[in-house]
């Protein structure tokens, strides 16, 4: 099939070189000249695992590869179907952010006026439920002057992807779930993924849009609030000298738990769980009802730093002291910090007047941009050089092998938010559900 692609995002990108693998003919659209650039080069845009291969495979300079990248809409013309991967970040009160994809509806629409027979329109990127009926269907139909289900089709296919793993995710679904509120949409979404289903042996879920819409965000609510529950329990289990990873492997034995997402300390942070339980409660709460277990997921995730930051203080007053933070990207295998907890760990430990020295490997250029004044180590082991206390916030595997490291300490107390450290002797350790 033809496909467009619209954003070039890790979300779009990804997808766009899973399509071209999966045998399409793939355009993706962006408005960064460097990026297009990039994809047109054979190289990837963005650090994703496999995806540097799989964009070398279809996409080049020669141009004869399935996976192209353009600035200009018109190459939608030339499609099938368009998916739309823009992003939907969130506003200061939490709601939804929905003028980047207003945007691209606009010019999409605009463009498909130009476009004399049948388009289906894919979105892909995370709306809260009636966002493709109240606002972007409208926006194609006014702007391409045609009616939908009639001369066009909407459909929606949310993504499970997680960063760092998107590409093995993209290839091997759980589920694909295709939410359409027309026959012809829907054939077309099948057309496409037919391919995946057959080779993967993944679940198809058949719905209509705003169902499609709710399943993404009740797929993140329930894995955030998963973490949040487990980190409640860790909590309670530490209270009782309780380690909080043996009750975890335990329950995880029960089918009806599972044993993912079952790894309490620090809690959740990235791009997704924390937008998407704010915009959905916000949603929820326009609706008139108060989502009373997912505000509070969201409440003791915001919490756990600050319990880590307790037990350091139960040890070392860190006032005028050297404190090292080890890990800022939100999670091991990627440089993103966005709602990092290394963010409020290290906004706490300046409330408490301590001198901060970080360390990732990877993800320190990006924490600049939030503290640009703190000191920023090249390794563990300088990061800890003189220190009176570190607390670890990503579960790197680079910090499961440090040893004789802690001996630079000058107080060796060391507070795991991540279960990533051996107790050994000659420091002081707290593990932050153990
Ligand atoms: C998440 C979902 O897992 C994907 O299915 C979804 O597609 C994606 O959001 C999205 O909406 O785009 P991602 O944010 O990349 O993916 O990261 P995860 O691997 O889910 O981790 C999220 C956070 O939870 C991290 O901070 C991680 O450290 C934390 N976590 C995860 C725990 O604290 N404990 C666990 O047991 C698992």
């Amino acid at each position: 099939m033809k496909i467009s692609i619209i954003g070039s995002g890790y979300v779009g990108t990804t997808v766009a070189a899973c399509f071209a693998d999966l045998g399409h003919d793939v355009v993706n659209i962006d408005i960064d000249e460097a990026i297009v650039e990039t994809i047109n080069d054979g190289d990837a845009p963005i650090h994703e695992e496999g995806l540097p291969e799989l964009v070398a495979d279809h996409a080049g300079p020669d141009g004869t590869g399935r996976l192209h990248a353009t600035t200009d809409y018109d190459a939608v013309l030339d499609t099938d179907v368009t998916f739309l991967c823009l992003p939907t970040p969130q506003n200061d009160d939490g709601s939804i952010d929905l003028s980047i994809m207003e945007a691209g509806a606009k010019q999409l629409g605009a463009t498909l006026a130009d476009k004399p027979d049948w388009h289906t329109v894919v979105v892909k990127s995370t709306v809260v439920p009636g966002s493709i009926e109240e606002t972007i269907t409208p926006i194609l139909e006014a702007e391409s002057g045609k009616t939908a289900g009639e001369e066009f089709g909407i459909g929606m296919n949310p993504e499970f992807l997680r960063e760092g793993t998107a590409v093995h995710d993209f290839l091997n679904p759980d589920k694909v779930v295709l939410g359409a509120d027309d026959e012809r949409a829907l054939a077309t979404m099948h057309e496409v993924f037919d391919p995946l289903v057959s080779q993967a042996d993944a679940p198809v879920v058949e719905t209509d849009t705003r169902t499609a819409e709710m399943i993404k965000y009740a797929n993140n609510a329930f894995l955030a609030s998963k973490i949040s529950l487990i980190n409640d329990i860790g909590n309670i289990c530490k209270e009782f000298g309780i380690d909080a990873y043996e009750v975890a492997d335990a329950i995880g034995l029960d089918d009806r738990i599972g044993e993912q997402f079952l790894r309490s300390g620090v809690g959740w942070g990235g791009s997704c769980f924390p937008k998407d339980t704010h915009a959905i409660i916000s949603a929820a709460e326009e609706q008139d009802y108060e989502p009373i277990v997912l505000k509070s997921a969201v409440e003791l995730n915001d919490r756990q730093p600050e319990r880590l930051l307790d037990l350091l203080d139960g040890h070392v007053d860190v006032a005028g002291e050297r404190v090292a933070v080890l890990g800022l990207a939100f999670k091991p295998g990627t440089d993103d910090v966005r709602n990092s907890r290394a963010i409020p760990v290290i906004e706490g430990l300046r409330e408490r007047d301590a001198e901060v020295v970080a360390y990732d490997p990877v993800a320190t250029a990006n924490m600049r941009e939030h503290f640009p004044d703190i000191e920023y180590a090249d390794s563990a082991v300088t990061a800890l050089e003189g220190t009176h206390g570190a607390v670890v916030v990503t579960d790197w595997d680079e910090f499961a092998a440090l040893d004789g490291e802690f001996d630079a300490m000058a107080d060796s107390v060391v507070v795991d938010g991540r279960r990533i450290i051996d107790r050994r002797e000659g420091i002081t350790y707290e593990g932050l559900t153990w």
